[in-house]
Order: C-alpha cells, then sequence, then structure tokens
C-alpha cells in the first residue's frame, strides 16, 4: 500500500466532466422525478374535488347512505395519508430485497408494487370502489418509500466508497513511481502458488486450452502487477491473465513489467467483463479496498460455474517486536476512521463480513503461511520508509512526519529490536483466502 503526503498535490486520475447526458440526468432526477412526486402525489391536490365527488359516489352504492361532509375529510385524509404508511413499509423492504435479488432485481420488484396501485386505481372506477383507491395508494407508497430510501442510502454509500476509493487511488498513484514500488516487496512465491492450486488452475494442464472461459485468471486490484507477474511467472506464458485496477497510470507500469496481459480500467465493483468468462479471480493485497458485497457481485458474475475466488494478504507477522512496535505507532497516527484490518488482516478479520451479506460464495478457507525468504533490511531508516507506505498513514505531512519520528525513537530504544543489530528483519506471512461461486440462491 502506498502513502500520500499530501493528497491534493497527487495527480487526479478522476476526469470530473459535465457530459450532456449527466446534465439531462441530473435535471431529470431533480425535477423530473422527486419534484413532481415531492407535492403533487402526496398532497394529490389537483384532482382533489373529481376524487371526492367519486367517494361521495361509491360509499352511496354501497352503503345506500351519502356520505357527510367530515365523513369525506375522513376518508380524503386516510387516502392522503396511507402513502406515507405504505413508505414506511417500502423503507424496511430495501435490505431483505436488494441482498436476496441485486440492485437491479429489487427495481424491477418495486415496480411491481406500482403496477398493482395503477391496476387498482384504473379499475376503481369501473368496480365503483373507493376503497381499491385508498389501497392503491398504499402500494405506490410502498414503491416510493422503497425506491426514495434506496436512492439515498445507496447514493450514500456509493459516494462515501468513491472518496475511500478515490482517496485510496490517489495516494497508491502517488506513491507508485517512487518509494512503494522499491521499497514494498513482491510476493512469496509458494504463497501464490499454493493459491493458485486451491483456485484449480495449478494442476489443470487443460486449463489454457479450456475454450469455456476467456481468462484463466483475473487479478483485481493488480495495481503495477507485483502479483500479476508472479501469477504468470507461475502458469506459464500461455496462461491467459487479464489485470483490473482503477488506477490507469498502474496498470501501464504492469503492462511495461508484465508483457501479455489484458488489462482494464476500473473498480472491482463493476468489471467490464461478460458474465461466465474467468476461471479464477484473485485479488491480492487490495481487498482491504474492495470488501463490499457488489464488488464480490461482479466477481461471482464474471466467474465460470465452479470458478473460485481467491484473496492474498501478504502480513508482516505482529509476532516479531520489531513489527508490532512499527504497528502500534502506525494505530495511532492512522487516519480517522481507518478500519483495523488495513494493519492487520489476521487481527482484524472484520473485512471478511461482506461474504456474509449475500449467499454468492462457499464458506471461506483459510491458509496461514510464512515466506520462504524473509526480508532483511540495513536499517531503522529503512524499516521507517516501508512501513510509512501503508495507506493508513496516508496523511498530512506534518502527521506523517510525527509518525515516523516516533517510529524512528521506539525502534531505536526497543532492545528486542536492537538485539538483532544490523539485522532488522521484518518477517512475512502469507494469508491466503479461497471460496467457490456459488451459482443458485444469489
Ligand atoms: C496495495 S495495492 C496492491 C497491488 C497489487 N495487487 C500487489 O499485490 O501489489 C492495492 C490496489 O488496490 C487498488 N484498488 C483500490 N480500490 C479498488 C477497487 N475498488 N477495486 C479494485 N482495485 C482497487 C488500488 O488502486 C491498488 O492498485
Amino acid at each position: 500500500m502506498g502513502g500520500k503526503s499530501d493528497a491534493a498535490d497527487g495527480p487526479d486520475q478522476t476526469t470530473e466532466r459535465l457530459t450532456f447526458m449527466l446534465a439531462i440526468s441530473a435535471f431529470m432526477a431533480a425535477f423530473g422525478t422527486s419534484f413532481q412526486y415531492g407535492y403533487s402525489s402526496s398532497v394529490v391536490d389537483q384532482p382533489a374535488n373529481i376524487i371526492k365527488e367519486f367517494y361521495n359516489q361509491s360509499y352511496s352504492s354501497f352503503y345506500s347512505a351519502p356520505l357527510t361532509e367530515s365523513s369525506i375529510t375522513v376518508l380524503w385524509a386516510t387516502t392522503v395519508s396511507v402513502m406515507c404508511l405504505g413508505g414506511l413499509l417500502g423503507s424496511f423492504l430495501v435490505v431483505p430485497l436488494t441482498e436476496r435479488f441485486g440492485r437491479k432485481g429489487a427495481l424491477l420488484i418495486s415496480n411491481v408494487f406500482s403496477l398493482i396501485g395503477a391496476i387498482l386505481f384504473g379499475f376503481s372506477k369501473m368496480a365503483n370502489s373507493y376503497h381499491m383507491v385508498i389501497i392503491g395508494r398504499i402500494f405506490v407508497g410502498v414503491q416510493h418509500g422503497k425506491e426514495n430510501f434506496k436512492n439515498k442510502t445507496e447514493d450514500g454509500i456509493m459516494s462515501m466508497k468513491e472518496e475511500i476509493h478515490k482517496d485510496a487511488a490517489r495516494e497508491m498513484w502517488k506513491t507508485t513511481n517512487d518509494v512503494y514500488e522499491k521499497v514494498r516487496p513482491s510476493h512469496d512465491r509458494a504463497g501464490v502458488q499454493y493459491l493458485l492450486r486451491q483456485l484449480g488452475v495449478l494442476d489443470n494442464d487443460l486449463c489454457d486450452q479450456d475454450p469455456s472461459f476467456t481468462y484463466t485468471v483475473l487479478d483485481v486490484g493488480a495495481g503495477t502487477g507485483k502479483c500479476t507477474s508472479v501469477i504468470k511467472d507461475i502458469l506459464g506464458k500461455d496462461a491467459r491473465l487479464a489485470a483490473l485496477d482503477p488506477v490507469a497510470g498502474m496498470l501501464e507500469q504492469l503492462k511495461a513489467a508484465v508483457p501479455g496481459v489484458d488489462t482494464f480500467v476500473g473498480p472491482c465493483e463493476s468489471i467490464p467483463l461478460p458474465d461466465n468468462s474467468v476461471k479464477a479471480v484473485i485479488s491480492s493485497q487490495s481487498f482491504h479496498f474492495i470488501a463490499n458485497v457488489t464488488a464480490l457481485r461482479e466477481v461471482n458474475r464474471v466467474l465460470v460455474p465452479g470458478g473460485r475466488f481467491g484473496i492474498l494478504f501478504s502480513v508482516d507477522d505482529e509476532a516479531s517486536p520489531l513489527v508490532h512496535t512499527v504497528f502500534e505507532v502506525i494505530r495511532k497516527y492512522k487516519y480517522p476512521g481507518c478500519p483495523e484490518y488495513f494493519i492487520n488482516t489476521l487481527q482484524d478479520t472484520s473485512w471478511q463480513a461482506c461474504f456474509g451479506e449475500a449467499p454468492l460464495f462457499s464458506p471461506l478457507q483459510e491458509h496461514v503461511m510464512p515466506w520462504e525468504k524473509q526480508d532483511i533490511l540495513p536499517d531503522i531508516e529503512s524499516v521507517v520508509q516501508l512501513f510509512m507506505t501503508f495507506s493508513a498513514t496516508a496523511r498530512e505531512t506534518e502527521v506523517r512526519e510525527e509518525c515516523a519520528e516516533s517510529m524512528r525513537k521506539l525502534l531505536a530504544a526497543n532492545p528486542a529490536v536492537e538485539q538483532n543489530g544490523g539485522h532488522l528483519e521484518v518477517p512475512r506471512l502469507s494469508a491466503l483466502y479461497w471460496c467457490t461461486k456459488n451459482t443458485a440462491d444469489k
């Protein structure tokens, strides 16, 4: 993970342009839907007199007695307000429906409520039943409540994620060309090999010729290709590999370092590949950015039936006093809201929670193994430089300087670290996870 000294100075990879389509969409969203809905459809002001007249007529034929003025008012008030009741019920449906049927499915289902409402309204005159109008308003309310709540929460969540993602992408990009690329190690070959075997792409000789999928492995959050290059090295030049990352600049470096890999710019939440086109997806050292159910749905979608998803974290082993000392400093200086698993994925496993949110994969399996060849750094300054590339320390320049200084002091004063003299070993573990695509019950 890369650090940023000041994100605002970094080259921004996002293009913010007001296109014609965007302007029309924004206009329609503001004035074409909510504006009208907000007043006319909730208060039903314009056709009020016609509807009240119909109520009177319908009531009289049902109960053989005319409606009094106060009863009309009560019925009318009920007609207007039941929509809010429907809205309340609808908002409770958002989470279960979206989890069960996905965003698109839930949107389509919500149309059913509108349709039922429209049918009840449409036939109320024929049936001479004012009851149908009132019940129809409940259904329309359910639809509106579901959609409004869904849009608001999803917009909020998506823009929050977008912010985190933009931030991460920016700081990753900023340090890519210098410190990150130089000091962050690659991955342990034995660990990657172990994972590829679990994903069923290592010992299957027919894999590369199998025409039933386009790519043998898709590396999501591939960055500059540190893991992609190990994968290619293990699988051989005939393996069909693809790499996805939201930062185009990192993929440029990947293309130069690992030729022959197809690259796609974008986040894991929207993979530009067809359904059932990939044998195995790997997220290496990137799942902490990706841990959400939208991304998991996308991974599930592009995998072939029986395809597998693998996650690899190269974790600095906190059993080492050196690593523990540094991690304690990072915990103190990490940016506000930074989850603990950005520092130690083995200690805080809450990144796995998204797997429980929808039955997309078989239960995650885990294997943790030490690296075959551990990193020995020449001095404390190299250790500080290495750990300051953690995205958890991507903060303002002064805070970063304070953090680095604190690491220097504590490392120098720690007898357990000092004992090692000139041999500053940073022990690492490959934390490997894998699961198989569920094809039913998404
Ligand atoms: C620490 S780097 C890991 C790069 C590489 N896989 C490796 O093993 O070194 C994390 C990567 O995740 C990418 N990333 C951040 N948010 C992402 C998202 N929503 N979808 C896919 N990749 C994302 C970043 O751009 C960055 O390249």
